[in-house]
């Protein structure tokens, strides 16, 4: 049985570590404003077991008008249940909290290598192509709801 749930944000290391900071310690998963009372993640459970977590943060960019913005940080899912849809429904649990709490805009910093997948969730890409050192490139992403 699957099931979406909210969960710590120490919780989120289980799946943050592997897949976005592969190698290195467990500390480096930590993200400022992760244990803020607006701070919102979702652990995706299989029978138990945590597979794929995001996480919401209250975060406004610039680049929009919109007072009421959230960002989306530490998307994974782990590699062996990659591609099987998991992380479509994270990000749908994520527009649902955030239609439901009257968010206004979704933006992130996406790596190159997932920006089809949001594209596929109705997400577009702003700007050009940005480096963050020691993960890689990015575009900024974005979903008005
Ligand atoms: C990117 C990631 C979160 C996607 O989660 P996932 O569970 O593998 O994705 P899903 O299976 O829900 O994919 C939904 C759709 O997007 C497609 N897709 C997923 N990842 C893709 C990719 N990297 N490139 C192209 N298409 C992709 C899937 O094939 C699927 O398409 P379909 O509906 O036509 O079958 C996951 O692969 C991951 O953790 N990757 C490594 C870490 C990472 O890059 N995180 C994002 C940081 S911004």
């Amino acid at each position: 049985m699957s099931i979406i749930k909210k969960i710590s944000a120490e919780t989120t290391f289980i799946v943050r570590n592997p897949v976005l900071r592969p190698n290195l310690p467990v500390e480096t998963c930590r993200f400022v404003g992760d244990n803020l009372p607006s701070t919102v993640h979702f652990g995706f459970y299989t029978d138990e077991n945590l597979i794929g977590v995001v996480s919401i943060f209250e975060k406004s960019n610039t680049i929009w008008h919109q007072t009421k913005q959230i960002q989306i940080r530490g998307m994974a899912v782990l590699a062996e249940f990659q591609k099987k849809g998991i992380g479509e429904q994270l990000i749908y649990a994520v527009i649902e909290w955030a239609i439901s709490s009257n968010i206004a805009l979704i933006w992130f910093n996406a790596r190159k290598n997932a920006v089809p997948f949001y594209e596929k969730l109705g997400f577009h890409s702003i700007g050009t192509a940005f480096e963050i050192e020691g993960v890689g490139t990015h575009y900024i992403m974005y979903r008005i709801l």
